[in-house]
């Protein structure tokens, strides 16, 4: 069988996150601006040439698929790769699963538990209707809150992600984690990231999540969790809720050295980090005269060019993100 996929810092990579579309249903105001200019629907890879991509990796080794976007569940016949997906696991796969805003869960919770998917992240950064309408710029609450329950009744295990947001979240933190504990879901916080330009700054509205959790320790007794997912989180079981609490710290606690990942866009292109390095074109290589040399001709560039870590930092006020590609093109 062909070589796993190592770096240049002896990191396996067993984890490929896919973005299967940059675009969205909603426009969380930290993600993207209102007129969020998408990526050419020429440009866009077809779903069989995504999931050739998949099988690709899955040959060099890679366990863990999580498809997203953008939002993975408005791209039409998405539901087709995943059940194909679904077919290789125990056969190559781990683990197949999916980070989604919850708009389409209601529609697609039971198929994607018959797909052999486990467990579904679902963003979800308020519970309060006008919050939410604020942030995501859609009236669409009751439809996720409607998503997420549908998730749960067809035993897909949930865990909420949070951005954590200072002046517009915050003082909600603690209620929305015990209302998710109270459902049976693990909660994650999360710093924002300064990946591409929204309207407005996000550095106003950043919260360092060291600072959540000391307060979150004034609350709950919180005790380290022996519990690894197959992303960057740090989780600590809150003794009071009974519940697992995650933190994912990127700008606060740099966890990198452990990094296990890579993404490829919708437009087939592979960014060996979220924040910092090159991209390797796999679309020109899969449409060459010889898609498997230069297949793996491109992931071997990509294990040698994946840095050591980000290059996000803490921004000045009016300082150009980091990233001038939206997390929506990478999918996180
Ligand atoms: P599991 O651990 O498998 O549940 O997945 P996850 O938490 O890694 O994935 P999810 O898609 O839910 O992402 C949650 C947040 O973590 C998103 O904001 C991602 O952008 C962020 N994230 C995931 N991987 C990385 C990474 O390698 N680097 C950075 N900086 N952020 C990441
Ligand atoms: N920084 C941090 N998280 C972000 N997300 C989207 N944009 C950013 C950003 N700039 C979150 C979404 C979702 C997850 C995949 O990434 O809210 O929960
Ligand atoms: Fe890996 Fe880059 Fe994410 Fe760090 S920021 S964990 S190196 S992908």
């Amino acid at each position: 069988s062909l070589a796993p996929l190592v770096d240049g810092f002896a990191r396996e990579i067993t984890y490929l996150r896919m973005s299967v579309t940059d675009r969205c249903d909603l426009r969380c105001t930290y993600c993207m601006p209102e007129r969020m200019q998408f990526l050419p629907r020429a440009e866009v890879l077809t779903l069989e040439e995504l999931y050739q991509l998949a099988l690709g990796f899955m040959a060099r080794g890679v366990r863990t698929i999580r498809l997203t976007g953008g939002e993975p569940l408005v791209r039409r016949d998405v539901m087709d790769m995943v059940r194909a997906l679904g077919r290789r696991l125990g056969n190559g796969l781990d683990e197949l699963t999916l980070t989604t805003n919850g708009t389409q869960l209601g529609t697609h919770a039971e198929a994607l538990a018959a797909a052999g998917v486990r467990r579904v992240n679902v963003s979800l950064d308020t519970r309060d209707p006008a919050l939410f309408r604020k942030l995501t710029r859609r009236d669409a609450l009751s439809q996720v809150l409607n998503g997420i329950a549908a998730a749960k009744a067809a035993g897909l295990r949930v865990k909420l992600n949070t951005v954590a947001l200072k002046g517009l979240n915050e003082v909600e933190l603690p209620d929305l984690i015990a209302w998710a504990h109270g459902e049976g879901h693990d909660c994650t916080l999360i710093e924002v990231m300064p990946l591409g330009e929204v309207d407005g700054d996000r550095i106003d509205h950043y919260l360092p999540l060291d600072a959540v959790k000391e307060r979150l320790d004034q609350r709950w007794t919180l005790t380290p969790s022996g519990h690894r997912s197959a992303g960057p989180a740090r989780y600590w079981n809150v003794a009071e809720t009974g519940g697992r609490l995650g933190l994912i710290t990127p700008l606060t606690d740099n966890f990198c050295a452990g990094c296990n990942r890579i993404r490829v866009t919708a437009t087939g292109q592979l960014y060996p980090c979220l924040g910092g390095g090159e991209r390797v074109d796999l679309r020109a290589a899969m449409r060459s005269a010889d898609p498997e040399t230069e297949l793996a001709d491109g992931l071997e560039t990509a294990m040698r060019i994946k840095p050591a870590r980000h290059n996000f930092a803490i921004r000045a006020p009016g300082e150009a993100p980091a990233q001038p590609r939206h997390m929506s093109v990478t999918g996180g």
